[in-house]
């Protein structure tokens, strides 16, 4: 099982918004196949195993009767961009699958596996099933809150800024923590922001890193109608703008939709409406060694804001003269 969870493990910014999944198939102590789910809209992991192992028939196996099939996640049983694996399972003639998370997604829970057993095949399930939950934890999170993982990124002076008025753009941070915040949104699904930093900052927003990468989805809160669509912001993207400022009925907007996870990138005002919304899972903090002084604009009202709402630190770590600290809603 540790085997098909790190198979999995290569796809992750590939495979979003779906789960990670591996699978082996072996035969005894051998291993006949592997597959992975490598794409999100491409083949499942169990259905690349079948078709691999289907090449090594007449050598290393004779009839798939003989052979275990190992995936991370529950097999789906239900047809979406693919049909169901369960299927798939059964008329390859495997009689034995080990599982090792069932499957949160309301089209799947459990009946992938009833409909393996009801065909006659032998489960066995949960095996590492917190090991698969933790890499696929928007995933879960989505499909147990039906609402997706939301994180708050900010980049902080030593005073508690957020960016100098009337000036065109406020860099506050060094170049490896801006390096840095490229692989932190490569993971997840959508960025969102408001309408004033677009305007005033111009900012690209995608995830500038050296893998291939799903790239997340801009979600730009604005009433304004009048952007330039040829700015960084736009371009190369997909993107939507929405008029509405509840955050509720924002976040209700997703639970719907292909999108798990969401990182907030904005200045005070959103950031703070989105903290008192509650509906924040996760901080990250980068902060500078240096003061942007009395003419900065404050992050929060008051000291201790982040403590205050229920955040317990996680993390905290030095990237050159910044640290970065991670907090999570206890
Ligand atoms: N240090 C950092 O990490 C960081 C990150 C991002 C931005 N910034 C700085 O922050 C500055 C802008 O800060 P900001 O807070 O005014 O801008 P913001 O990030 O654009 O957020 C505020 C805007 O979001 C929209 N919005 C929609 N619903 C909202 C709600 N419920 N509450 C508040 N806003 C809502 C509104 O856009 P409309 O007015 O267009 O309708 C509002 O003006 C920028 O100049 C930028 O330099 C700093």
């Amino acid at each position: 099982m540790k085997r098909a969870i790190s198979l999995a493990d290569q796809y992750k910014y590939t495979a979003k918004p779906n789960p990670v999944v591996g699978c082996i198939i072996v035969k005894g102590e051998t291993i006949i196949s592997e597959g992975a789910h490598k794409e999100f809209g491409s083949n499942h992991a169990e259905v690349n195993a079948i078709e691999e192992a289907k090449k090594n028939q007449g050598i290393t196996f004779n009839s798939f009767g003989e052979l275990t099939l190992i995936c991370s996640l529950e097999p789906c049983n239900h047809t979406g961009k693919t049909g169901p694996c369960s299927e798939a399972i059964i008329s390859s003639g495997i009689r034995n699958v080990v599982v090792g998370a069932e499957d949160p997604n309301p089209l799947v829970s459990g009946s992938g596996i009833r409909n393996l057993i009801n065909h006659g095949v032998k489960v066995q399930s949960g095996v590492c099933a917190k090991l698969v939950e933790e890499q696929n934890k928007f995933f879960f999170f989505k499909n147990k809150n039906n609402r997706p993982y939301i994180t708050v990124k900010i980049a902080s002076s030593r005073d508690g800024k957020s960016y100098l008025p009337n000036e065109e753009r406020t860099y506050i941070t060094c170049k490896e923590s801006i390096d840095d915040v490229q692989k932190v949104r490569a993971n997840y699904d959508a960025i969102l922001t408001g309408g004033n930093t677009v305007v005033n900052d111009s900012p690209r927003m995608n995830a500038r890193v050296s893998f291939p990468v799903n790239q997340p989805k801009k979600i730009l809160l604005s009433n304004k109608s009048n952007f330039d669509l040829d700015a960084d912001f736009f371009v190369n993207c997909e993107y939507e703008i929405l008029n509405e400022t509840n955050i509720d009925k924002i976040i209700e907007r997703y639970r719907y939709k292909d999108i798990t996870s969401i990182l907030v990138e904005a200045g005070p005002k959103l950031v703070n409406a989105f903290l008192d919304s509650g509906k924040v899972d996760e901080i990250i903090i980068y902060q500078s060694p240096n003061n942007l002084g009395i003419n900065g604009v404050n992050w929060f009202k008051e000291d201790n804001a982040v403590e205050k709402l229920s955040f317990k630190l996680e993390s905290s770590y030095k990237i050159k003269a910044d640290t970065k600290k991670i907090y999570i809603k206890c």
